[in-house]
């Protein structure tokens, strides 16, 4: 097993390639049925691993906000430590059926899994008691403008300051492209690094230091400035 400490860019290619796509044609290596189906290109998400795993300390609390068949969830945590972490996905991505098996492989305490709307207040209210706790956030679910910009306010209300939140798609889809624009100007996140090969994966810091707190508006629509 690869560990961070032994982990090269190239070796993350390769271990991302035999872990196995979503679909070939649009991803560039195989799918395997007893695989991953990795939604991600390999020379950027390895950039991105290999960053993760020897710029920051092992995380003690995560979560993760869209993990599709959960492979990218797996592979993070075969190579940057993760105490605990907290899962939610609506549950309707067509891989998802797979998350049960790769669960079992994955390195971390799951402390609680929600499968339900990530804007429903309800999921909020299972998540508060969290509030200020969370210090890695993998945020890949919702990818309309204001669908992103609701998942980062409830981000807003879970960090700690001092945590990292990695955003996907950032340069690929629009939507999450003008987010990814606007969250620059937010005083609350420092943008800590961006890959970019193809999908987008920027890296933050989530400061804590904006002095406007989370609304019902922010919150219910995306309204509002991050
Ligand atoms: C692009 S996929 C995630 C891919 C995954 N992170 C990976 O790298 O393999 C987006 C995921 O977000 C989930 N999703 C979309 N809207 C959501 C919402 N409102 N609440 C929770 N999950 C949502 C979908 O079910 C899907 O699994």
């Amino acid at each position: 097993m690869n560990t961070a400490a032994t982990a090269t860019k190239e070796s993350l290619c390769e271990a991302i390639r035999n872990c196995g796509s979503d679909d070939e044609a649009f991803f560039g290596y195989p799918v395997k049925e007893d695989g991953l189906f990795l939604q991600q290109d390999p020379d950027e998400f390895a950039s991105f691993v290999e960053y993760l795993a020897s710029n920051f300390p092992p995380s003690k609390l995560s979560i993760d906000i869209g993990i599709a068949a959960g492979g990218n969830t797996k592979f993070v945590r075969d190579y940057y430590p993760v105490e605990k972490t907290i899962i939610l996905d609506i549950g309707q991505h067509p891989r998802h059926g797979h998350w049960p098996r790769i669960k079992k492989q994955v390195r971390t305490d799951i402390i609680l899994e929600i499968i339900d709307d990530s804007h429903a207040p309800h999921v909020r209210e299972k998540l508060l008691p969290y509030a200020g706790k969370i210090d890695y956030a993998f945020v890949d679910g919702d990818h309309s403008y204001r669908g992103l910009k609701q998942d980062i306010f409830l981000m807003k209300e879970l960090l700690m300051p001092g945590a990292v939140m990695t955003l996907h798609d950032t340069h690929a889809v629009e939507d999450c492209n003008r987010v990814f624009e606007e969250l620059k100007h937010s005083e609350d996140f420092e943008l800590l690094k961006n890959f970019v090969s193809r999908f987008g994966i920027s890296v933050w810091r989530y400061t804590g230091k904006g002095k406007s707190t989370v609304g019902y508006l922010n919150r219910r629509f995306g309204w509002g400035r991050l």
